[in-house]
């Protein structure tokens, strides 16, 4: 099997012990090398920056599993795998808190100014305390709108009542739940003063906050992203920010990583975060377990414990 990153060493002696394994420990493994590299393997363990697309399952002939180390799949070609009838694995459940719990610091970093206030002490101008001095914004007694209300959007509603936040979701299935209300997308960007969006990118969802969108927000509201950079047009949030469409973004996650917009960089009521929503040690390292297991599993003739839908 091929794993596509470098894992802890005990993940992998278990792996070793089930099958032959060849790791690439030295960064990004580039599309080229995972077409080659793949060839002849049977399991894929792979992180949300290998772009897994018929072209890879067409070079892999021998593959059975393909585990990936995240809860979103959106880099896999899931039609072309079921043709070959390939496994898809992810890692849902073991990172909700640990996201849930960034989204909340991206929010507070954000409405209370903590980077921009951060940036400016390191630069030795801050004068001393004054009573208008970086002033920021009150979450409680706030909405808070959640896009895509599976377990992340659960986990972050649940933490709204101990900051004094109603909340309002939206969702394919819309059921009701005793966590907030549920709205259509329209109306809780018109209301919320928080936006927070936890929806998979999929063909729906890949650029639904856009110019019309940010244009329904209120011009007091925030809108924060952990979900995928893609479900926001990062041109347009560059526009709504610059004219103050809306009062400021905390993002997680980019169009184009490790690349960000020059116009996000640029401005001081954004806070940016290199893709940590899943990145502490507890977390990730019941990812790759999870993920370590799971290919064991499909590679030892077992069922997978987390196959994607
Ligand atoms: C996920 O799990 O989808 C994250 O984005 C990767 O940490």
């Amino acid at each position: 099997m091929l794993v596509t990153r470098r894992i802890p060493s005990a993940v992998l002696a278990r792996l070793e012990a089930a099958c032959d394994v060849e790791m690439h420990d030295r960064g990004d493994l580039s599309h080229e090398g995972l077409l080659q590299r793949v060839q002849g393997k049977q399991g894929l363990l792979s992180v949300v920056t290998d772009t897994i697309d018929r072209a890879v399952i067409d070079a892999a002939q021998a593959l059975k599993v393909v585990s990936t180390i995240a809860v979103g799949y959106n880099n896999i070609d899931l039609a072309a795998a079921r043709e070959r009838g390939i496994i898809v694995t992810n890692t849902p459940d073991v990172l909700t808190e640990a996201t849930a719990d960034l989204t909340w610091a991206l929010m507070l970093g954000m409405t209370r100014r903590i980077v921009e206030g951060d940036r400016f002490a390191r630069t030795g101008q801050w004068t001393g305390f004054a009573l208008d001095f970086m002033l920021g914004t009150d979450l409680r007694g706030k909405q808070l709108g959640i896009v895509g209300f599976g377990q992340i959007g659960q986990a972050v509603a649940a933490r709204a009542a101990a900051f004094g936040m109603r909340v309002a979701y939206t969702s394919r299935s819309m059921q009701p739940s005793p966590l907030g209300e549920a709205m259509p997308l329209d109306r809780l960007l018109a209301t919320s003063d928080v936006v927070s969006l936890h929806c998979p990118l999929t063909a729906d969802t890949r650029h639904l906050i856009n110019q019309t969108t940010l244009a329904r927000m209120k011009r007091s509201a925030y809108l924060v992203n952990a979900a995928r950079g893609s479900v926001v047009d990062e041109g347009a949030l560059v526009w709504a920010l610059e004219n103050h469409i809306i009062a400021g973004a905390a993002l997680d996650v980019y169009e184009r990583e490790p690349e960000i917009h020059a116009g996000l960089r640029a401005l001081d009521n954004v806070v940016l975060s290199p893709h940590l929503g899943s990145s502490s040690i507890e977390t990730r390292t019941a990812m790759i377990d999870l993920a370590a297991r799971n290919i064991v599993a499909v590679l030892g003739g077992q069922p997978a414990l987390t196959p994607v839908a």
